[in-house]
């Protein structure tokens, strides 16, 4: 069976001899013109005056347009038609499209572009989360609040209490791939888009807007993208319509790509917050309630930001069955880009939240940091499933004697934890029926040798006082479903030649994750033939129609699925037809090995697909697939938004020099949890790469505005992603052998998303580093850059 192989990326020999065609190797028609966006030079304010006549007659130029030109829908957004593809007299932060030039050129264009002379009555932008709470700036009437039993008053009576507050940065998507579009018009109203996107049903749906056609008039097609991280759900749209628009009024193919800069400044970024948390503990770190408080910088448009930031407060309490909680989260508008999708999708802010209130709490208490996390687990899942909490309230002992507690706190002895009031349930009311952190846990310590790495750890700090080490542990929990329940379906197309070669289509988009190659897997397994039989083509809307996008983690689950589905209708028919000429039972057909047995016969799938096809058994099928059992009320917090959850468990080992704050991770060891993996090598291709780009995020990834509102880390010379080498030096990943306990395909589980968070455990590890330089646990803020750290040295030792 193909499935479950850890065979390599379908496309790899194509990516390492540069082969792989995107977007912008397309071989273009005579006469392409290429699109530049002459972007506002202010946050906020009006345009009172446009003179754009030097851009009209720069070389190269065949065509400039404005608002007032567009013939139908000014509208780019994915969510409430509040972005317009260019300004409608209004600019809203620095790099905001204000007109498009076409021209000969890409070089051409973006020349072009700068020579616009706009007059603007400028504003006072809002640029920070004073800023827009001042000026009551944000998107949804007020904050909106999730709650579970009574925080405020669990807290206020319980024996210790903890509070804290800090700033976590975005994050540039930096895929290899900048945004691109290349619209070509065809015969009449029709126009074919190529697109860098992960979605190309909404571009579909806003090119068809933008022409005033309906969407069978659009055809997108993506084959890959260079990366996307969530950075191109929606921040595609305005190249691929700002196309498809001068294409349709000039007749030309017209192809646009931001240069890296500019994709920079105008597309949005992961949401920045602002988190504070108050929680109250036990005697035995037993978490009493806790209370977080979002803010969140959504930039000016909506975009996905009320998702993003609901999924932050679905992942506020992570791993802990939290008593009681209270989340309160504010969506605040700024004059900055409209902060939009990035893998987790909201998720990773939630959890950072937990993480460090977490080790917060065990610095204040003394308890282990592991110890504390671990005896606020929610129930295993085992539990849960042999003893419903209605009736016999679950405790756990706490087993793990041999994490010593480092004072006050007995933790050998701890009592066990009554279960609360709802049971096994988190604040939105949904169920954990899944729990797999307690054993994973428990694995990765040993695996890990955490202990005996910790107490060497303590020694060197002991004894050095230059370099201090650190060494932390973060869990993950990331539910799997878009919260948006009707996204949660899919589709596919499968077709079977006479010769026995398949040709496979579904909704999803590949880019990079693996998509292709594990759902090749599927359909090669469901028909029992060689992988080299199945062939996926590019991503198309005119062969599998209104597709979500594919994020959420979800590509493999629901697209595996609904190629499933169609293989197997396929499948059946051929099984019937073979049956009834070998007078054998349908279900007694064999399909395997390149095979197909029925009864004495063997057919190899080449002759039996030939003879189907003589017998006139249509060998074509479309498939289909919605995720059962889940439903939400995002208004009112409750309901079950994920079909299942995720896990992951991670432990970083870093060194800190004192004096200048620099650092590097040393050791990094991750148990992450694929279910029955449908590819090791893929998924663990994506553990490594999600937990460096987390690690990223938290330490080295500093987005720095000015006080105008400009974004002055707009390349890699002063945005600093992980290169090669700020990879842990020892880097140990291994996937926890469990399959899902939802029937998903194959029983395998989600990895696109969750394992970017296990990269917390990295920011940790510097916080826990620097507090070996004093006795306080260390307020450091995200990203902690050297610099970051370096402060937080210093306030420690009581020099600042
Ligand atoms: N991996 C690579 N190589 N490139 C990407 O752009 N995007 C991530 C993740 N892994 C991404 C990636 C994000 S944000 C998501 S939602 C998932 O892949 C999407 O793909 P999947 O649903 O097939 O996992
Ligand atoms: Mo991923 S942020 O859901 O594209």
């Amino acid at each position: 069976m193909s499935v479950t192989k850890p065979l390599p990326h379908d496309a790899a020999p194509l990516h390492v001899s540069g082969t792989a065609r995107y977007v912008d190797d397309i071989p273009t028609p005579k006469g392409t013109l290429y699109l530049a966006f002459g972007l506002s030079p202010i946050a906020k304010g009006k345009i009172t005056a446009m003179d754009l006549s030097a851009v009209k007659t720069a070389d190269g130029v065949a065509m400039v347009m404005t608002a007032e030109d567009l013939p139908f829908a000014n509208d780019v957004s994915p969510s409430i038609h509040d972005e317009p593809l260019l300004s409608d007299g209004t600019v809203n932060y620095i790099g905001q499209p204000v007109f498009v030039v076409a021209a000969t050129s890409h070089l051409a264009a973006r020349k072009a572009a700068r020579l616009g002379k706009i007059d603007y009555a400028e504003e006072t932008p809002i640029l920070t989360i004073e800023d827009a709470l001042a000026a009551d700036s944000r998107f949804e009437d007020g904050p909106r609040i999730y709650a579970k039993g009574d925080a405020d008053a669990a807290i206020a009576s319980a024996a210790h209490v903890i509070e804290g507050s800090f700033e976590l940065g975005g994050q540039e998507h930096f895929y290899l791939e900048g945004q691109a579009a290349l619209a070509v018009p065809n015969e009449g109203a029709d126009m074919l888009v190529h697109s860098s996107t992960q979605h190309p049903t909404e571009i579909q749906h806003k090119v068809a807007d933008a022409l005033g056609v309906p969407m069978h008039a659009v055809r997108v097609e993506t084959r890959r993208m260079g990366g996307g991280f969530g950075g191109k759900e929606s921040q595609g749209n305005a190249l691929a319509v700002a196309c498809a628009i001068v294409a349709r009024a000039t007749g030309k193919a017209c192809k646009m790509r931001y240069d890296r800069d500019d994709d920079m400044i105008i597309t949005g970024k992961r949401h920045a917050f602002r988190i504070s948390y108050r929680a109250g503990f036990d005697d035995h770190g037993h978490i009493q309630g806790v209370s977080f408080l979002h803010h969140a910088i959504c930039g000016w448009a909506q975009d996905l930001s009320l998702p993003v930031a609901d999924r932050a407060m679905l992942h506020s309490d992570n791993a802990y069955l939290l008593p009681n909680a209270r989340i309160e989260s504010h969506r605040l508008k700024t004059n900055t880009q409209s902060a939009t999708a990035y893998r987790g999708f909201g998720g990773p802010q939630g959890m950072v939240g937990v993480e460090r209130m977490m080790d917060h709490a065990a610095h204040t208490l003394r308890i282990d940091p592991v110890e504390l996390r671990r005896r606020n687990y929610y129930e295993p899942a085992h539990a849960v499933a042999e003893q419903p909490p209605e009736e016999k309230p679950l405790g756990r002992p706490d087993p793990h004697e041999d994490l010593t507690s480092r004072g006050a706190v007995d933790t050998a002895h701890a009592p066990v934890r009554p279960l609360p009031a709802g049971g096994n349930t988190t604040p939105y009311g949904m169920e954990v029926s899944d729990f797999e952190l307690h054993g994973m846990t428990q694995a990765l310590l040993e695996s890990s040798d955490y202990a005996k790495r910790k107490a060497a750890i303590d020694k060197w700090n002991a004894e050095n006082a230059v370099v201090k080490k650190g060494i932390s542990f973060s869990p993950v929990k990331f539910g799997i479903s878009f919260t948006l329940t009707h996204l949660n379906q899919a589709g596919a197309l499968v077709h079977v030649y006479q010769d026995g070669s398949v040709h496979l289509n579904h909704g999803g988009t590949e880019m990079g994750q693996g998509l292709f190659q594990k759902v090749a897997q599927v359909a090669a397994s469901r028909f029992g033939i060689p992988l080299e039989m199945v062939k996926i083509t590019a991503t198309d809307t005119a062969k599998v129609p209104n597709t979500s996008a594919t994020a959420a983690s979800s590509g493999s689950d629901l697209n595996g699925m609904a190629v499933k589905a169609a293989c197997d209708t396929i499948r059946d028919r051929m099984a019937d037809y073979l049956a009834e000429r070998h007078q054998a039972d349908p279900a007694s057909v064999i399909f395997t090995d390149g095979h197909v047995e029925v009864g004495e016969e063997r057919y190899t799938f080449a002759e039996a697909a030939a003879l189907a096809y003589q017998g006139r058994i249509s060998l074509s099928a479309t498939g289909f697939y919605k995720t059962p059992k889940i439903e939400w009320d995002r208004i009112k917090g409750r309901g079950r938004p994920f079909f299942y959850f995720a896990y992951g468990a991670s432990i970083t080992e870093v060194a800190v020099d004192t004096l200048t704050g620099e650092n590097r991770i040393l050791r990094t060891d991750i148990l992450h949890d694929a279910g029955a993996s449908l590819n090791p090598a893929l998924d663990i291709g994506q553990v490594e790469g999600g937990y460096v780009q987390g690690a990223g995020w938290l330490t080295t990834e500093e987005l720095v505005w000015d006080g105008k509102g400009n974004l002055r880390t707009h390349a890699p010379s002063t945005y600093k992603i992980p290169a090669c080498s700020d990879r842990p030096d020892i880097f140990n990943v291994a996937l926890w052998h469990g399959e899902n306990r939802e029937d998903t395909i194959y029983r395998s589980k989600a990895v696109g998303e969750p394992p970017f968070m296990l990269g917390i455990s990295a920011w940790l590890a510097l916080s826990n580093a620097v507090a070996a330089c004093g006795d306080r646990y260390p307020a450091l803020d995200a990203p902690a850059t050297a610099e970051q750290v370096w402060h937080g040295i210093q306030k420690m030792k009581g020099d600042i």
